[in-house]
């Protein structure tokens, strides 16, 4: 049985996680001791004033960036302990990542955004499944557009069509409505919680917001280089 299918089970768990830059010879310290534990089908808000570390929480759990220390487990899988090559599959299957500058191929149609994640798992589905789901985010009429012609928040809800088209267990979203006015991250905040409502994902939030982090079923914060409870 998945991690997915447990309810209550974490589907996302770090422990004694710590993570650091280089610059130049000096080591500069960002995360230390960090441990989570996320309940699958929950929403996770991050909060953290700037350079607190929040991006880097979501790209170690998403296995675009490897700890120095510690141990994360998502899905069932020690991200901390495989290759590039397994966690490039990893985060293709598992992971839908939302960002703050919505990240569009812009030499593709919305349409073909959607479709590439598809394509890249090998998933038998074609532009109906791809209309689909920008129905579902209710830009269906724009699927031959290319992402130039559309507003930030048209853009943000493609991207958030494009996270979901592999149908992945996990969405980490980064600032998703940093870029967009508040009335439009409403409605991009309304999508990704119906995501985790309706159809039981999880979801983990980097957030300037109080209003998105109102939303969730936990905040936390990153402080001192440590993870703390908020709610
Ligand atoms: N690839 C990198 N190389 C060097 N330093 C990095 C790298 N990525 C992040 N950092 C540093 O790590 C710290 C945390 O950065 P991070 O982007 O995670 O912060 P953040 O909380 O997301 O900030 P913001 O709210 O501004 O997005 C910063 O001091 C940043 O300079
Ligand atoms: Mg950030």
């Amino acid at each position: 049985m998945s991690l997915e299918s447990e309810p209550g089970a974490p589907i996302v768990s770090l422990r004694g996680v710590g993570k650091s830059f280089r610059e130049g010879e000096r080591r500069h310290p960002v995360l230390e001791s960090v441990d989570l534990d996320v309940t699958a089908g929950s929403f996770v808000a991050v909060l953290g004033r700037s350079g607190t570390g929040k991006s880097t929480l979501l790209n170690l759990i998403s296995g675009i960036d490897i700890p120095d220390s510690g141990e994360i487990i998502v899905a069932g899988i020690p991200i901390h302990a495989i290759d590039e090559q397994e966690r490039s599959l990893f985060r293709r299957r598992q992971i839908g990542f939302v960002f703050q500058f919505f990240n569009l191929l812009p030499t593709l149609t919305v349409e073909e955004n959607v479709l590439l994640p598809m394509q890249l798992n090998r998933l038998d589905a074609g532009p109906e499944a791809a209309r689909a789901l920008l129905e579902s985010v209710g830009l269906r009429d724009r699927h031959a557009s290319f992402p130039d012609r559309l507003s930030g928040g048209e853009q943000q809800r493609v991207a958030i069509a494009r996270a979901l088209a592999a149908n992945p267990a996990i969405i980490l979203a980064d600032e998703p409505t940093g870029n967009l006015d508040a009335d439009t991250g409403r409605d991009v905040l309304g999508l990704l919680e119906r995501m985790v409502r309706d159809e039981g994902k999880t979801l983990l939030i980097a957030t300037h917001s109080h209003e998105v982090a109102a939303g969730a079923d936990r905040v936390v914060r990153i402080r001192d280089h440590r993870l703390v409870e908020v709610l």
